[in-house]
């Protein structure tokens, strides 16, 4: 055997060295089996105590054993310095601020036609009127009958309807509110009547089968077509907060004598023409007119004595020029990346 003494001295400072280059704590475990394990170096000494005096194999043992408890301390301290950096930056990256508020309930807001709606709400209740509800089932008579569109009458073929099994339809207008209102409230009245109401037509950029209109109507004594106007432009000034282009043309409606349409510029397009105005740079906004004076009698009221204007504002179209929506179908889409914008 070569000298004990020098083979411990050498595996000691090997196993130093190793020790020193170890940064992982599987690392300073695989010098620790490497020098102390059952098969490790230091171990394989022993083994060769059989060839010593005893006076040698006490004094190597002793040695042998400083050696071992020396590199068994440095290992742990080496070990327990490696786990103190790993927690330190397990620590560094997964902390958590108990101390930040939670984030809460995200808050979500009207739908613009809603938005739009709610708007002139409030703008016709301050100037007085009443804001009526219908049913979206309606009956034939309030639908059609009761605002002078008898069975066999054109008009009915202009508003496409989806009828039920049961006789009954969906109101393809809020109109049906007009003889509602007319015997609920009788003369003289100031009502609007927003509501959401169906067409059985194709559907396309400035067509949906669902959409909202608003419904006006004022009943009392002398009602000409100057209040019609002055109702209008007051309605119009409140929903644009600008000046708006429009023209007034006859319309036929045949609940209302005489009619107009009250048309906008195409706010979309500024009047050059685009979808949503069918190219031709304005907008149907407000069918008006005055009461026809059958729907007066079918509202259970004088024409004698009372007269009125009714107006039917187109509510998803006018939140498409408020908004400058070029497709309708935006609407009822679901879309969120849409509807977060209003
Ligand atoms: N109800 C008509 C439509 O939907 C609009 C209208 C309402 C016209 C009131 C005149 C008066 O087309």
């Amino acid at each position: 055997m070569a000298d004990p003494e020098q083979t411990i001295s050498q595996l000691h400072a090997s196993a130093l060295g190793q020790l020193e280059l170890a940064d992982t704590i599987e690392a300073v475990e695989a010098v620790r089996v490497d020098a102390l394990g059952r098969k490790g170096k230091l171990n394989e000494i022993s083994k060769e105590f059989g060839k010593l005096t005893p006076g040698e194999r006490k004094h190597i043992g002793k040695l042998l054993n400083t050696v071992k408890q020396d590199l068994e301390a440095r290992l742990e301290a080496r070990k327990a310095a490696l786990e103190t950096v790993a927690l330190d930056a397990r620590l560094a990256s997964e902390w958590i601020d108990l101390t930040t508020p939670a984030p809460g309930v995200r808050p979500g807001h009207l739908h613009p036609v809603t938005q739009v709606q709610r708007e002139l709400e409030e703008l016709f209740v301050s100037l007085g009127f009443a804001v009526l509800d219908g049913p979206e089932v309606e009956s034939e008579y309030y639908n059609f009958d009761a605002l002078n569109i008898p069975a066999d009458h054109p008009a009915r073929d202009m508003q496409d309807t989806f009828w039920l099994k049961d006789g009954r339809l969906l109101r393809t207008h809020t109109s049906p509110v007009q003889v509602r209102g007319l015997e609920m409230l009788g003369p003289p009245l100031k009502m609007i009547a927003p509501g959401r109401v169906f067409r059985n037509e194709e559907v396309d950029p400035s067509h949906e089968h669902t959409f909202y209109q608003l419904e006006g109507m004022m009943v009392d004594r002398d009602v000409s077509v100057a209040h019609l106007i002055y109702f209008m432009k007051t309605l119009l000034s409140a929903i644009f907060h600008r000046e708006v282009t429009v023209r007034l043309r006859p319309g036929f409606f045949p609940f209302v004598e005489p009619g107009f349409e009250l048309d906008i510029q195409c706010l979309i397009c500024g009047g050059t023409g685009c979808p949503v105005c069918k190219q031709s740079g304005w907008v149907e906004l407000l069918p008006c007119g005055l009461v026809h004076p059958s729907v007066l009698r079918y509202g259970g009221v004088d024409p004698e004595e009372w007269s009125g204007f009714a107006f039917g504002l187109g509510l998803t179209r006018l939140a498409m020029m408020r908004y400058a929506i070029d497709d309708i179908r935006l609407f009822a889409s679901g879309d969120l990346r849409f509807l977060k914008q209003f």
